[in-house]
C-alpha cells in the first residue's frame, strides 16, 4: 500500500466523512479486519536458554547539581550480537538495545539531551511520564538527523522541529513507577522501535523505598519483545520503504501488526537467569510492536500458581494481587514478585506466553541455583491510593477504535490521525469518563493523563487495578475509564499502542485547557 499523510489528511477533513459512533450490531464483527501476522525469520532460530539475561546498565548523569540530573543520549546505528554467530545492525540509544536505564527520583528533575546520529528523524517520548507538552515527544516534534534532512513535507503547523539535538525536561512530579522511553516519530514508530529505540526509565520515591521489597540483585527489569531476523542476521520488518525516509507503512498483509518469532528479553533471545531460592521483584514491560503476552510460570510454584502483582503502569497498587496468568499487552508494565523458595535448588522454571503454541511460547528461563536467606517481605498495604469517583467526572466522551473509516486504515471515531485536528479539550485538573470501544484487540494509551478502569466488558479485570496509562482492549469490547487530567496544559496524543495500528493512523489529539 502506498498512502501518504497528505492523502489521509484530505480524507480526514473531507466533509463527507460521518462519525461511526456506537452503532448497535457492529460489536464483535471483525471478520474482515486485519489481524497481527507473523513475519517468519529467514535464519535458523537460535537454541533457547543458552545466553545469560543481560542486566541493563544504568545511565550516569553528567551533572547532578541542585535539584536536577542531566543526562545525554545519542541515537545511533551500531552493531549488536543478538543471534549467536550473526551481527545485527540496531538503532539504539548510545548504540544499545535496549537503551541504558535511566533511574530518576521523584521531585528531582531530569534533563535529557538527545542527539540524532541516525539517517532519519526521531522523537523521544517518556511513556507514563507526566511531562510538559514541549518535552512530551509529540509525533511531529522531530529531532532531524545531525547530518541534515530535506526541508518541507510537514503537515503540522504547530510542530517544533529541532536540528540534530533536543533537550527534554522530565519534572518527575508523580508516583514512583516503571516508565519507558521510546521513539515516537509520526508514521514510523513501529519500524524505529523494532530496530531498537526503547529503554527503561525507573522512577523511585520515598514511599516505595520504605517498603521491604526485593532490591539490588533481586530487582530485575525485563523488557520483553518479539523480533524476526533476516538470513544475514539483520532485523526483518515488512516496511514498504526500508530506508524509513519517506513512505510510511507496512506491506498490506501486515496492517494488523507485525509479530516476530524470536522472543527477546533485554535484547537477548530466550535468555536464562540464575537465581537464589528467594523472592525477586520483576519489572515487566511488553515492548513488542503487536504481540500480546499472557505470562505464566512452568512448572507452577508448589503452593499455588502465583505471580504476585505489586504494581502496574502507574506504580504500586494499594494491595498486592495474585495471578495465575498475567496478560500483558504492548506497552503495559507489571511489577511482580516471584518467590523462588517455592522451588527446589536445581529447578528450571520457564516464563511462558500462554497465548501461542509456536516458538514465541517460551520467553526465558530461571534456574534456581543457590540457597540464600530471604529477609524481605511483601507488606499487606503497599501504598496510599486515591480512588477516583465517577461522580466527579465533568464530561463523558466516546471513542471508537476501528478499522476502516474512509480509507483502509486504523481510525478513531472513523478518522485517521491528523495533527491539526483536536478531538477533545479537557480542563486541567478535571476528571472525565472516556468510553472506549474496540473492533479488534487494541492496547489504548493516553499521554500525560493516568486513569483508573471503571468498567471493562463488565467489571475491570483483576490485572487492571491501580493507575494505568494503557488499557488492553479485546475484540468487540467496551470499557469506561476515569481519566484525571493533571499536570500541564497543552496538546497531547492518545493512540493505539499496537505500533502498526498507531503508524497507520489510530491516533488522536487532546488539548488540556
Ligand atoms: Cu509508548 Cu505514545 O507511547
Ligand atoms: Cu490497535
Amino acid at each position: 500500500m502506498n498512502w501518504t499523510r497528505r492523502d489521509l489528511i484530505k480524507v480526514g477533513t473531507s466533509a463527507a466523512i460521518s462519525q461511526v459512533l456506537w452503532l448497535p450490531g457492529t460489536i464483535g464483527c471483525n471478520s474482515d479486519k486485519p489481524l497481527p501476522k507473523l513475519q517468519p525469520s529467514k535464519l535458523p532460530l537460535p537454541e533457547k536458554f543458552r545466553v545469560e539475561l543481560p542486566r541493563l546498565p544504568v545511565l550516569k548523569a553528567f551533572s547532578t547539581e541542585g535539584n536536577e540530573d542531566r543526562y545525554a543520549l545519542r541515537a545511533t546505528a551500531a552493531n549488536a550480537k543478538i543471534i549467536p554467530g550473526h551481527d545485527t545492525t540496531i538503532w539504539g540509544y548510545n548504540g544499545m538495545f535496549p537503551g541504558p536505564t535511566i533511574e530518576a527520583r521523584r521531585g528531582r528533575r531530569v534533563v535529557l539531551a538527545i542527539d540524532n546520529n541516525l539517517p532519519v528523524p526521531i522523537v523521544n517520548h517518556l511513556h507514563g511520564g507526566r511531562t510538559p507538552p514541549s518535552s512530551d515527544g509529540y509525533p511531529t516534534d522531530l529531532i532531524l538527523p545531525k547530518q541534515g534532512w530535506p526541508s518541507g513535507h510537514m503537515h503540522d503547523r504547530m510542530a517544533s522541529i529541532a536540528k540534530g539535538t533536543r533537550e527534554y525536561v522530565y519534572p518527575n512530579d508523580q508516583r514512583a513507577a516503571t516508565l519507558w522511553y521510546h521513539d515516537h516519530r509520526m508514521d514510523f514508530t513501529g519500524p524505529q522501535l523494532w530496530r531498537g529505540l526503547a529503554g527503561f526509565y525507573i522512577l523511585r520515591d520515598d514511599e516505595e523505598a520504605r517498603l521491604p521489597l526485593p532490591s539490588g540483585d533481586a530487582e530485575i527489569v525485563l523488557m520483553i519483545c518479539d523480533r524476526s531476523f533476516d538470513a544475514d542476521g539483520s532485523f526483518l520488518y515488512p516496511s514498504t520503504d526500508a530506508s524509513l525516509a519517506r513512505n510510511p507503512g507496512v506491506h498490506h498483509d501486515y496492517m494488523g501488526g507485525v509479530l516476530g518469532d524470536v522472543m527477546l528479553v533485554n535484547g537477548a533471545p530466550w535468555p536464562r537467569l540464575q537465581v537464589a531460592n528467594t523472592r525477586y521483584r520483576l519489572r515487566i514491560l511488553n515492548a513488542s510492536n503487536a504481540r500480546n503476552l499472557e505470562l505464566t510460570l512452568e512448572p507452577e510454584p508448589k503452593e499455588g500458581p502465583v505471580l504476585l502483582q505489586i504494581g502496574s503502569d502507574g506504580g504500586l497498587l494499594e494491595r498486592a494481587v495474585a495471578h495465575r496468568t498475567l496478560p500483558v499487552a504492548p506497552a503495559e508494565r507489571f511489577d511482580i514478585i516471584v518467590d523462588f523458595s517455592q522451588y527446589e535448588i536445581g529447578d528450571r522454571i520457564t516464563l511462558k506466553n500462554k497465548q501461542v503454541g509456536d516458538s514465541a511460547a517460551d520467553i526465558m528461563r530461571f534456574e534456581v541455583v543457590r540457597q540464600e536467606k530471604d529477609d524481605r517481605s511483601i507488606p499487606e498495604k503497599l501504598s496510599d491510593f486515591d480512588r477516583l469517583d465517577p461522580h466527579d467526572a465533568v464530561a463523558t466522551r466516546l471513542f471508537d477504535f476501528s478499522y476502516g473509516g474512509m480509507g483502509q486504515v486504523w481510525t478513531i471515531n472513523g478518522k485517521p490521525f491528523d495533527p491539526e485536528r483536536m478531538d477533545a479539550r479537557p480542563k486541567l485538573g478535571s476528571t472525565e469518563v472516556w468510553k472506549l470501544r474496540s473492533d479488534v484487540r487494541h492496547p489504548l494509551h493516553l499521554h500525560l493523563a493516568h486513569f483508573q478502569v471503571l468498567s471493562h466488558a463488565g467489571r475491570p479485570r483483576v490485572s487492571e487495578a491501580g493507575w494505568k496509562d494503557t488499557i488492553s482492549m479485546f475484540a468487540g469490547q467496551t470499557a469506561s475509564i476515569l481519566v484525571k487530567f493533571e499536570g500541564y496544559r497543552g496538546r497531547y496524543v492518545f493512540h493505539c499502542h499496537n505500533l502498526e495500528h498507531e503508524d497507520m493512523a489510530m491516533m488522536g489529539n487532546f488539548e488540556v485547557i
